[in-house]
């Protein structure tokens, strides 16, 4: 039978590609590029030195960005309000791809590397049923034959080394990692007590906010609809380049956001299983668009629409982190999130220094802004006298509630 890996190159994966083949599987490696820092050839000449049948390495960056970075952005989405949801949304994209190549080649199979306590299995897993219903999954890890087996490293290691399995000769870092074009984020090992600071150097996309750059960088930020469409940035003395393509974008916005040190967080967040986890995350580019979409979004929407919204994009939050972007309640909630951003046009100026993104100036030709109804220098819209009523009927519930309570005074 013919199974589908998905594929990273590490010990992991290595292990269980051979594992695979032992069983008597035809394994066909998968690895998407979504941006990851991956030498996929090396990948693949190693998946196919342990035995696999072939190797695809597919490259999803544009797609994960156009269908999932940037929807995510523009619906807002950050769970239990940090996390900007960058392994989360990654899972979908590379489902659609694995499951692909797996009805293309006739397999029978998916199998993975997640373990039976995240959250990847689950998102990996509802996925590939969405996508794919008569699908069947092998996740090693929950299998006891395997990881009774394979309790440790060291058990993988002994592995490796008697089925001639290459690996890594820089040693791996006591932690684990996730990478992609939106984000890295280190979890497990000695990260494990969040009592403990991390070590120094551990991020790679952003700098440490004594190494980032002294001057101020200005950034402005174009959007349609709630999605970015250009970046204009400096380059040299009084000139500026503007930017349109959504992949330069996200890697323009990653670079200068890591040189100043933007977008880190060190969170305990909750598992969809029920245990709370530790994690460190760097999403310089998402984090600078999500402070920009933000502003934008305070001037233009109208005040109930924008509450309706936040509770929305708190649930659809839920829905993604929790692995269920193909279900028909992410649909739905999609479809209301996007309605909200018809009026999301405009330009966003933002300046980041040492690790912050601070608006400076935004525009929109939908803007519900008034400058004549707010100005304290203009008369206008309605008159004085009327809040003089607004005030006196919003304090008859005050007055009921002095009345019989004994409120501080
Ligand atoms: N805790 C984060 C999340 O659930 C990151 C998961 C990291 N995944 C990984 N395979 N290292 O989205
Ligand atoms: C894993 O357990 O495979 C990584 C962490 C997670 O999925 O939450």
């Amino acid at each position: 039978d013919l199974i589908v890996l998905a594929y990273s190159g590490g010990l992991d994966t290595s292990c269980i590609l051979k594992w695979l083949i032992q069983k008597d599987y035809d394994v066909v490696c998968y690895m998407a590029d979504i941006g990851q820092d991956e030498n996929f050839s090396a990948a693949k000449k190693k998946a196919m030195a342990i035995g696999a049948k072939d190797v695809i390495v597919e490259d999803l960056r544009k797609e994960f960005i156009v269908n999932y970075m940037l929807p995510a952005l523009q619906m807002g989405l950050v769970y239990e309000s940090r996390y900007l949801l960058g392994t989360s949304v990654a899972r979908p994209c590379i489902s659609v791809g694995i499951v692909n190549a797996a009805k293309k080649l006739g397999a029978k199979y998916i199998s993975h590397g997640a373990t039976g306590k995240g959250n990847d299995q689950v998102r990996f897993e509802l996925s590939v049923y969405s996508l794919w219903p008569e699908g069947k999954i092998i996740a090693p890890w929950r299998l006891p034959e395997f990881f009774n087996r394979f309790q440790g490293r060291s058990d993988l290691l002994d592995f490796a080394k008697k089925e001639n399995i290459p690996v890594s000769a820089t040693p791996k870092a006591p932690w684990s990692t996730d990478e992609n074009i939106m984000h890295i984020s280190y979890e497990s090992g000695i990260l494990e007590d969040p009592a403990e600071i991390p070590p120094k150097g551990i991020y790679k996309m952003t700098r440490d906010l004594d190494q980032a750059e002294d001057y101020p960088c200005s950034i402005d930020i174009a959007f349609k609809k709630g999605l970015p469409v250009s970046i204009t940035i400096p380059s040299g003395q009084e000139k500026s380049l503007l930017i349109q393509d959504q992949l330069k974008m996200i890697e323009t916005l990653n670079k200068l956001g890591g040189q100043h040190g933007v977008g880190r967080i060190d969170i305990v967040e909750n598992r969809f299983l029920g245990l709370k986890s530790r994690g460190l995350y760097e999403t310089p580019a998402g984090t600078i668009l999500y402070t920009a979409h933000l502003d934008l979004e305070a001037f233009t929407l109208d005040r109930e629409v924008l509450r309706i919204k936040r509770n929305l994009q708190d649930k659809m939050s839920d829905f993604v982190y929790n692995g269920f972007w193909f279900s028909p309640e992410a649909n739905y909630t999609r479809k209301c999130l996007e309605l909200s951003q018809e009026s999301v046009s405009g330009t966003v100026t933002v300046q980041i220094f040492k690790g912050n993104v601070l608006v400076l100036a935004r525009k929109s030709p939908f803007s519900l802004y008034n400058k004549d109804l707010v100005s304290m220098d203009v008369a206008g819209g309605f008159s004085p006298e009327d809040s003089t009523g607004f005030i006196n009927i919003n304090a008859i519930r005050l007055k009921e509630y002095a009345r019989i309570t004994n409120v501080p005074k």
